[in-house]
C-alpha cells in the first residue's frame, strides 16, 4: 500500500473532543493485511499532540480485552501496525468493520478514541466445500432439466465476494444464475442438449466461482455426470448378410460361423438374444443358433445332393425388443460321397460270334451325384477281353466288340464294367455284363485221325462193326452236330456201298457182307463227317480197309490131276536110283502167308519104304533101290496141309506105276475101277445117314407137335377162347448140300432169331458140336469140309425143338466122322 494511499484513508475523520470526557477522536482506514510496522495514521499531528506531551504523558494505548494490532510510537507519534489483520478474521461477513481503541495520555488524564476501520482486500478466493459432485442423469432426462449445484463460497466481501461462475466447455449444459436477495448469487446446472449415453456416458465438467477482486481471483469443483442408459438402441448385426461354407457330411455340432450383432445400450438393454426366424424351408432342422453367443452350428445332415446353398435368416434381439435382422448365405462343397451308379442296358446279352469289330454290346448310362470333378465318371473294361466302351454322348457308353469273337476259344465273357469318379480320392463302382457269344457253323468237323486203316478177318458175319472213325466239330449243338456219310466210290467196280456202311450218327463202320479175301485184299473209300450247320461244313476222310485172311481153303491139288475115272500113272522104271523124282504134286492154296504155306506128307502108300515126298516141294522121290518084287502099282496118298491155324490139307492119290513098260502098266491098272466101287459105296452110305437124319427129324417134329397139339387143347379147354391161337412154328427143311464139288466156303450163315433192328444184329450163333475138322475123304477128286452150308430160319422158332435138331445132328455127324 502506498504512502498516498494511506494519506487518503487516515484523513478521512478526525474528530476533535466532541465528547466530554473524550478530548477528541480519530478516524483511520487502513486495508486489512498490513504488513507490520506499517504507518497507520499521526496521530501526534492528528490530534494536535506535540511529541513531548506524548512523552510525558505516557501515551499508551487501550484496548480493553481485544487484541493490540496496532501500537503507538511515540517517538514519531505515528500508530503502527502491530500484528498482522485479517479482517475475515476480526469481523467475518460484518461490514464495515473497524478496531476502535483509545490512546490515554496521562498528566493529565487525557484519552482520544481512534478508530481503525479495516477494508476489505481481496485476499480470499472462492472455494466449494467439497472437490467434486457427482450426478446420474438418464439419457433420457429432456431439455431444460436443472440440477443443482453447491455454491461456492468467498471470504472476502463486496465485490471481492463471488461474482460469476464459469462453466468448461460443454454441450449439453449451461449454467444459469439467480441473485439472491441477500445479494448472493446461486448458480444451477441447466440440460440444454439430450443427453447420449451411447456418446459419453461419462461426463467431466469443471465449475469454476469467480470473485470480483482485482485481480479475480477463482475456484473450482469437479462435476462429473454419469449418464445413465435408456434402451433407445436397437441391435446391430455387423453385417447385413454373411457368408460361410460348409462341407457337406460335416458332423453335427460344427460351428459355421459366428454372427455378431452390437447394441450400443448397456447392460440389459444391451443383452442381445439370436435366433432363426425361418419357417419352412428345412433350415431349423440343419441349423441351431446360439442365442447367446450367435455361433451357428449343424444339427442335420448336410447333403450337398440336396441342398446347395442355404440362406438363413437370424435375428438378434434385445431385452427391450429391439431387433435387427440379417442373413447368413451358406454354401455347401461338395465332397465325393456318391460312387457312381451304373445303368446298364441289359445285364447279359448275346452276340453272334461272327459280329464285326465295332458291335454294339450294350450302352451304359453313368450317374454320379456330385459335381465338379467328384461327378464325372469315367468307365472302363477288362482290358484283356476284345471290347471297349466308348463315348457316346455325355455319361453314356456304348460297349462295343474291339476284335474277332470266337466262341470256340472264348464261349462267355464276364464283362466288368467298371465306372470311377474323378474325386479325390476317387470312389468307383461296377458291375458285371454276361455275353454269350452264340454259335456260327464256322468250324468243318475235323476227324480224329488223318486217315483211317482197319483190317477186318475174312468171312465175317455180315452188320460186323468193323471200327468206328470220329470227327469232332468245335461248334456248338447243331453246328456241332456230326453225320458220317459214305462218299460214294467204287472197288473193283462194285460200289463201296455194297461192302460197307457208316452209322450217320456213330461213325461205325460195319461190313455190310462177308469179304472174302482170296476177291479183295483191301479197298479204300472216303467218309465225309458233316455237321448240322446251316450251311453246313464237311470235311472227308480216307478209310482204308485190309482184309485179313483166314484159313478158308484148303490147299488145291493141281497136279497130279484127279479126274473120275482117268487113272493117270506116273511110271517108274525099276531101274531107278535112289533119289529118283517120280512126280511132283503140286498144290495152291488160295489163302495167303501161312495159311498158304503147304507142306507134303506121305499118309498112306502101297509101301512106305519106297517113296519120300519132299516136305516143302511135293517131290516124290524113291527112297531105296526098286527090287523086283516091288509091285508094279504103287498107290501113294499123300495129304497137303497147309499151315494155317487150324490147317486145312487134301489128299492126292497118285499112282505110280514101277514097270520098266507102258503095257505092263496097263494091266495092272484095270483093277484101278474097284476104287469107282469104293466111291459108289460111300455115296451110298451117305445118302442112307442122311435119309436117317431126315427121317429122325420127321420124327421129332411130329412128337413135338403132338406134344403142342395136347397142350394147346387143355389150354383151350381151361379158357374157351380161341382167340391166342398158337402160332405154330415153321421149320424149313434141312438143307444139305453134301457131295458138291470145288471150294465149299466155310460158312456158317445161320441167321437165327433175328430182331426186327437190324443195326443191332442180335446174331444167336448155334455153334457146331465140334470145332474139329470133320473129314470126309471120298477117296477122289472131293475135298469135303465139316462145313455144311446151313440156312437155318429158326424164326420164332421154339428153344426145345431146335436144341433136339442140333443134338441129332450132331449125334449124326459124330458117328460119320
Ligand atoms: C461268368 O460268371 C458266371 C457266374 O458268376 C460263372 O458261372 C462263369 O463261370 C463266369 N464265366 C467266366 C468265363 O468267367
Ligand atoms: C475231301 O477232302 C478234300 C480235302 O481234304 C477235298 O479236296 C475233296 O474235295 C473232298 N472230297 C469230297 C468228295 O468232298
Amino acid at each position: 500500500m502506498s504512502d498516498r494511499t494511506m494519506a487518503r484513508q487516515v484523513l478521512l475523520f478526525i474528530w476533535f473532543l466532541s465528547l466530554g470526557s473524550a478530548l477528541g477522536q480519530v478516524s483511520y482506514s487502513i486495508p486489512e493485511e498490513m504488513a507490520k510496522g506499517s504507518l497507520v495514521g499521526n496521530i501526534a499531528q492528528d490530534l494536535g499532540l506535540d511529541l513531548k506531551r506524548l512523552k510525558s504523558g505516557k501515551a499508551r494505548i487501550y484496548t480493553g480485552d481485544s487484541a493490540e494490532y496496532i501500537e503507538l510510537n511515540k517517538e514519531r507519534g505515528v500508530l503502527l501496525i502491530k500484528e498482522r489483520i485479517d479482517r475475515e478474521a476480526l469481523c467475518g461477513q460484518t461490514t464495515p468493520c473497524a478496531l476502535h481503541f483509545q490512546i490515554i495520555l496521562e498528566n493529565p488524564i487525557e484519552f482520544y478514541h481512534v478508530t481503525v476501520e479495516v477494508s476489505d482486500i481481496n485476499d480470499n478466493a472462492p472455494y466449494f466445500n467439497k472437490p467434486d459432485t457427482y450426478f446420474e442423469i438418464s439419457e433420457s432426462a429432456v431439455n431444460g432439466a436443472k440440477f443443482d449445484i453447491e455454491q461456492a463460497v468467498d471470504q472476502d466481501v463486496g465485490t471481492n465476494a463471488i461474482q460469476s461462475y464459469m462453466l468448461s466447455l460443454s454441450d449439453n449444459f449451461s449454467l444459469k444464475l439467480h441473485s439472491q436477495a441477500d445479494g448472493r448469487k446461486i448458480v444451477e446446472m441447466v440440460l440444454q442438449k439430450p443427453l447420449d449415453r451411447e456418446k459419453q456416458e461419462d461426463i467431466a465438467l469443471v465449475l469454476t466461482a469467480i470473485d470480483g477482486g482485482d485481480p479475480h481471483l477463482s475456484g473450482t469443483t469437479q462435476i462429473r455426470i454419469k449418464v445413465l442408459d435408456v434402451n433407445d438402441n436397437a441391435p446391430a448385426f455387423t453385417h447385413s448378410v454373411y457368408k460361410a461354407t460348409v462341407v457337406e457330411n460335416s458332423p453335427k455340432g460344427t460351428v459355421v460361423i459366428r454372427v455378431e450383432a452390437s447394441d450400443a445400450d448397456q447392460s440389459s438393454n444391451a443383452e442381445i438374444i439370436y435366433s432363426i426366424t425361418n419357417t419352412h424351408d428345412g433350415v431349423p432342422e440343419m441349423f441351431e443358433i446360439n442365442r447367446h453367443n450367435g455361433e451357428l452350428k449343424i444339427i442335420g445332415d448336410i447333403d450337398y445332393e440336396k441342398a446347395r446353398h442355404f440362406q438363413i435368416n437370424v435375428r438378434a434381439s434385445d431385452r427391450g425388443g429391439l431387433t435387427d435382422s440379417s442373413k447368413i448365405i451358406i454354401d455347401v462343397i461338395d465332397v465325393n460321397d456318391n460312387k457312381p451308379v451304373i445303368n446298364i442296358m441289359s445285364k447279359s446279352a448275346m452276340l453272334s460270334e461272327d459280329s464285326k469289330p465295332d458291335t454294339v454290346v450294350t450302352v451304359i448310362n453313368t450317374q454320379d451325384v456330385d459335381s465338379n470333378e467328384n461327378g464325372k465318371v469315367q468307365c472302363f473294361v477288362n482290358d484283356n477281353y476284345p471290347f471297349v466302351l466308348k463315348t457316346t454322348t455325355i455319361n453314356f457308353f456304348s460297349l462295343v466288340t474291339d476284335g474277332d469273337l470266337d466262341r470256340e476259344r472264348e464261349s462267355e465273357y464276364n464283362i466288368s464294367v467298371t465306372c470311377s469318379d474323378e474325386g479325390v480320392p476317387s470312389l468307383s463302382s461296377s458291375v458285371t455284363l454276361s455275353l454269350q457269344i452264340s454259335d456260327v457253323n464256322d468250324n468243318a468237323p475235323v476227324f480224329e485221325k488223318s486217315s483211317y486203316e482197319a483190317s477186318v478177318q475174312e468171312n465175317n458175319t455180315p452188320g460186323l462193326s468193323i471200327f468206328t472213325v470220329r470227327a469232332r466239330d468245335a461248334d456248338f449243338n447243331q453246328n456241332a452236330r456230326v453225320s458220317y456219310i459214305l462218299e460214294d466210290s467204287s472197288v473193283n467196280g462194285v460200289p463201296v456201298s455194297s461192302l460197307v456202311s457208316v452209322s450217320a450218327d456213330s461213325g461205325v463202320i460195319h461190313a455190310v457182307r462177308s469179304f472174302d479175301y482170296e476177291q479183295i485184299k483191301d479197298f479204300q473209300f472216303r467218309v465225309k463227317a458233316q455237321d448240322g450247320g446251316s450251311p453246313p461244313l464237311s470235311s472227308n476222310v480216307s478209310v482204308k480197309i485190309t482184309i485179313q485172311d483166314q484159313n478158308d481153303n484148303a490147299p488145291q491139288v493141281l497136279y497130279p490131276v484127279q479126274s473120275g475115272a482117268n487113272v493117270v500113272a506116273e511110271i517108274v522104271p525099276r531101274s531107278a536110283d535112289v533119289g529118283y523124282l517120280v512126280t511132283k504134286v503140286v498144290a495152291v492154296d488160295v489163302d495167303s502167308g501161312q495159311n498158304a504155306w503147304l507142306s507134303y506128307k506121305l499118309h498112306k502108300a502101297t509101301d512106305r519104304a519106297l517113296f519120300e515126298v519132299g516136305l516143302q516141294n511135293g517131290e516124290i522121290r524113291i527112297v531105296r533101290q526098286v527090287t523086283d518084287k516091288d509091285a508094279v502099282k504103287q498107290r501113294l496118298t499123300v495129304v497137303v496141309e497147309d499151315n494155317g491155324q487150324p490147317s486145312r490139307s487134301a489128299t492126292v492119290n497118285v499112282n505110280v506105276a514101277v514097270a520098266d513098260s507102258f503095257p505092263e502098266v496097263l494091266t495092272e491098272f484095270t483093277d484101278f475101277t474097284h476104287d469107282k466101287e469104293y466111291n459108289d459105296n460111300l455115296t451110298f452110305y451117305l445118302v442112307l445117314a442122311l435119309a436117317v437124319v431126315s427121317f429122325l427129324f420127321i420124327v421129332s417134329i411130329i412128337a413135338i407137335l403132338s406134344v403142342k397139339c395136347y397142350r394147346w387143347r387143355r389150354e383151350r379147354m381151361f379158357y374157351k377162347s380161341g382167340a391166342n391161337l398158337p402160332v405154330i412154328p415153321y421149320y424149313p427143311p434141312l438143307y444139305a448140300d453134301v457131295g458138291g464139288t470145288g471150294t465149299l466156303q466155310h460158312v456158317y450163315n445161320y441167321e437165327v432169331c433175328r430182331t426186327t433192328d437190324s443195326r443191332k444184329s442180335d446174331l444167336k450163333y448155334a455153334r457146331p458140336c465140334s470145332e474139329s475138322i470133320i473129314s470126309l475123304d471120298t477117296s477122289g477128286t472131293h475135298t469135303l469140309t465139316h462145313a455144311q452150308r446151313e440156312r437155318l430160319n429158326f424164326d420164332d422158332c421154339d428153344d426145345q425143338v431146335r436144341i433136339m435138331f442140333i443134338t441129332n445132328l450132331c449125334a449124326i455127324l459124330k458117328h460119320f466122322s
